[in-house]
């Protein structure tokens, strides 16, 4: 029997044989001499045996025809940026990680284009697009969708464009797809240097040390026990520590020292990204790999994988996202500065070009399509202020209809967010026409806030909502609290990581310490057997509440759960009111989190509320997966006058990485105690 690899490039023969004569035969290139071509004034499409060039005389990018995939990129003296030994499938792809609906085990798509087109070709613009149906048949491994990959090339641009049109027309069976993504493979002997943040930068490891090295508690971290180069030995790596979230991952990429080569991942716009602001997802990670993710379940897992139900009808624009190349003289000596902040800038340049109105696309609307949608949130909370106040810094998005909060594992539609400034102001710019809901939450309050009613944007739409008024969770006074409500446990007690498990680029900037490896590990090490004792009005949630509430490992193949006290006085007692514990969690693995007031006998009433959750974040150095509210009632009689101890469990302990992290947690009194 052929194997997957085999079929793919017995179908890849057939197909180079079918359309690359058809493609050489009926296109034309435009008649231009290389001298016009090298000063940059014309662009160029030349046609080889199964590739074509998109040569604007800066870059020089050959795709794979009709399959579609980058194969090289020759930049500034450089024959091929990207890794001339990899199979030509393997160097610049889209690819899909999907499964049957009912069947866990993922299929992995690497997508071949059985079509070449030229879909516009003018002295400004080349834009090429190949294209995958389900009706050209079936073949292992091919996800139930159209692909249409899209290159574009302008004139005097150092770099290209690629975006992708995926499609499902009515009648392709069920399917989950877990990943979409744009991959690079660069030139593993050049490109040593990786950038993702001005804090996470630095010479990177090999795969080959990575080969060589110590696997750690699972296979993306590594111990370089081995590496080539001698001033790694002994740091971590793992692709994980360098995730950004959506709002933040505008630009990323690697550097080659000789020549002084820059190469970057540009994103101006996460409107085609799923889960909102905060999703987190990879970008650059030693291979030299670089990613422009698409749709993927990390830190949020199962909940967040995109489900279409057999017949269900989709289509969706990935992208457009830059490939941008830069380059310093060999004399520069700060060549790895220099290209960063020019790959900033030229991000910023992109940004302010968005949306691009050189693609020739129905399916992508210039800004005069767009709509704006502007207004003014308020937060209503009687117990912190007797009028309205505006929402500071607020999020507020658009995204597909739902309940609150729905945006965050919201997986098929577009979404556009941005922040309010300090009075709740906010304006939305560049949406889609389309039918959305309208959402924020706001930083240092509970909740999340939904418009009701829908939001219709037409062509050139402009909505102004004026004033809208948010009231977060409350059942009545704040007796204490602990953390900030910001979705984050970043602002509790991130333990200095283990000596044997440091990975150095994090220790640049104290908002990357919760990226090191192990840090779960450390509760263990900090507690030993006694539990942390958190005790209001004395405790300090930034140095005495542990950032993740972890399981304790016993043996190699034994854990427990744990517990924290939380200890308080109360001056006065309803003993008939309510009171609520309210809070939300910022990530949950697998876990369960259970109150216990002034008795934690297993036999006394447990305060429970189920977790679950699969977003892995503890394991994945996030310090937030998905957000989960939570309120739990806890009638006066359980608590008593002067001192008292809530005992919060986490009870599943079957491996180190179930758990949760808190983003915040308060007991409010009953309205009676104000
Ligand atoms: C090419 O681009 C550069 C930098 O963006 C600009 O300075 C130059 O004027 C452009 N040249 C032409 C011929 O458009
Ligand atoms: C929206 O309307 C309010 C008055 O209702 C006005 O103060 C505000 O400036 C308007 N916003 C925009 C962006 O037009
Ligand atoms: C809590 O600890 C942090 C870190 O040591 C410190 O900056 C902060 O001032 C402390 N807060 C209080 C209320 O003491």
């Amino acid at each position: 029997m052929a194997s997957r690899g085999q079929w793919i490039r017995l179908l890849l023969v057939v197909v180079v044989a079918i359309f690359s004569s058809v493609s050489v035969f009926s296109a034309s290139s435009s008649a231009v001499d290389d001298n016009d071509a090298q000063r940059g004034s014309f662009l160029q499409l030349r046609y080889n045996y199964g590739e074509v060039v998109m040569d604007n005389g800066i870059v020089q990018v050959t795709l794979s025809s009709p399959g579609g995939g980058v194969i090289g990129i020759s930049y500034n003296g450089m024959d091929n940026l990207l890794e001339r030994r990899n199979r030509i499938t393997n160097r610049g792809y889209f690819d899909l990680v999907w499964n049957s609906a009912g069947d866990r085990t993922g299929i992995y798509d690497n997508v071949q284009g059985t079509r070449m087109r030229i879909v516009q070709q003018t002295e400004d613009v080349l834009e090429l697009s190949f294209t995958r149906e389900w009706s050209d048949g079936w073949f292992e491994g091919m996800a139930p969708l159209n692909v249409d990959r899209r290159y574009v090339m302008l004139r005097n641009t150092s770099g290209f464009y690629t975006y992708v049109i995926v499609d499902r027309e009515e009648g392709l069976p069920a399917f989950n797809l877990g990943s979409a993504r744009v991959a690079f493979k660069l030139n593993m002997r050049n490109f040593q240097y990786m950038a993702v943040s001005d804090t996470r930068r630095r010479i990177m490891p090999t795969a080959m040390d990575r080969n060589r090295g110590e696997k750690l508690g699972y296979p993306e971290a590594v111990l370089l026990t081995n590496p080539y180069n001698r001033d790694l030995t002994g740091e971590v790596d793992d692709k994980y520590q360098y995730s950004v979230e959506s709002q933040n991952d505008k630009v990323h990429g690697w550097i080659s020292q000789n020549p002084s080569i820059g190469f970057w991942m540009i994103t101006p716009s996460y409107e085609f990204r799923t889960g909102g602001p905060m999703k987190q997802d990879l970008t650059s990670h030693v291979g030299p790999t670089t990613l422009g993710a698409f749709i993927s379940d990390h830190y949020g897992g199962r909940e967040v994988s995109t489900k279409f139900q057999d017949g269900e009808s989709w289509k969706k624009v990935f992208g457009p996202v830059m490939i941008y190349v830069n380059s310093a003289p060999s004399s520069d000596i700060n060549a790895y500065d220099n290209l960063w902040e020019d790959a900033k800038r030229q991000m910023e340049e992109e940004v302010q070009k968005w949306p691009y109105d050189f693609i020739q696309s129905e399916d992508y609307p210039g800004s005069s399509q767009r709509g704006t949608v502007s207004g003014q949130l308020n937060v209503r909370d009687r117990y912190v202020s007797a009028d309205d106040f505006g929402a500071k810094l607020a999020y507020v998005g658009l995204a597909l209809p739902g309940e609150a909060g729905s945006w965050e594992k919201e997986t098929k539609g577009y979404q556009f967010w941005t922040r309010a400034d300090e009075n709740g102001h906010f304006v939305i710019k560049n949406v889609r026409p389309g039918l959305y809901n309208l959402y924020a939450w706001v930083p240092g309050f509970l909740g999340d806030y939904k418009y009701e009613g829908d939001i219709v944007i037409g062509s050139g739409s402009e909505i102004n909502l004026s004033t809208l008024v948010f009231t977060p969770p409350r059942q009545g006074p704040t007796l204490w609290e602990i953390g900030i409500p910001d979705r984050s446990a970043a602002e509790f007690y991130v333990p200095e990581p283990n000596p044997m498990y440091i990975n150095k680029v994090l220790l640049n900037s104290y908002e990357d310490r919760f990226r090191q490896y192990g840090l779960w590990e450390r509760y263990a090490d900090i507690y030993g057997v006694e539990d942390p004792v958190y005790t209001v009005g004395v405790s300090n949630y930034s140095t005495d509440w542990f950032y993740a509430h972890v399981t304790r490992k016993i043996d190699d193949s034994t854990y427990s759960p744990t517990t924290r006290l939380i200890n308080f006085e109360l001056d006065q007692l309803d003993y008939m009111g309510m009171y609520t514990l309210q809070g939300a969690l910022a990530a949950s693995t697998g876990a369960q989190l259970i109150f216990q007031v002034n008795d934690n006998n297993p036999y006394r009433p447990r305060l429970a509320t189920r977790a679950g959750g699969t977003d892995n974040a503890i394991a994945r150095h996030g310090i937030h997966g998905l957000y989960r509210l939570f309120s739990v009632q806890v009638p006066g009689y359980l608590l008593r006058q002067g001192s008292n101890t809530i005992y919060v469990t986490q009870p599943r302990a079957i491996g180190p990485y179930e758990g949760l992290m808190y983003d915040y947690i308060r007991l409010e009194g009953p309205s009676s105690v104000v």
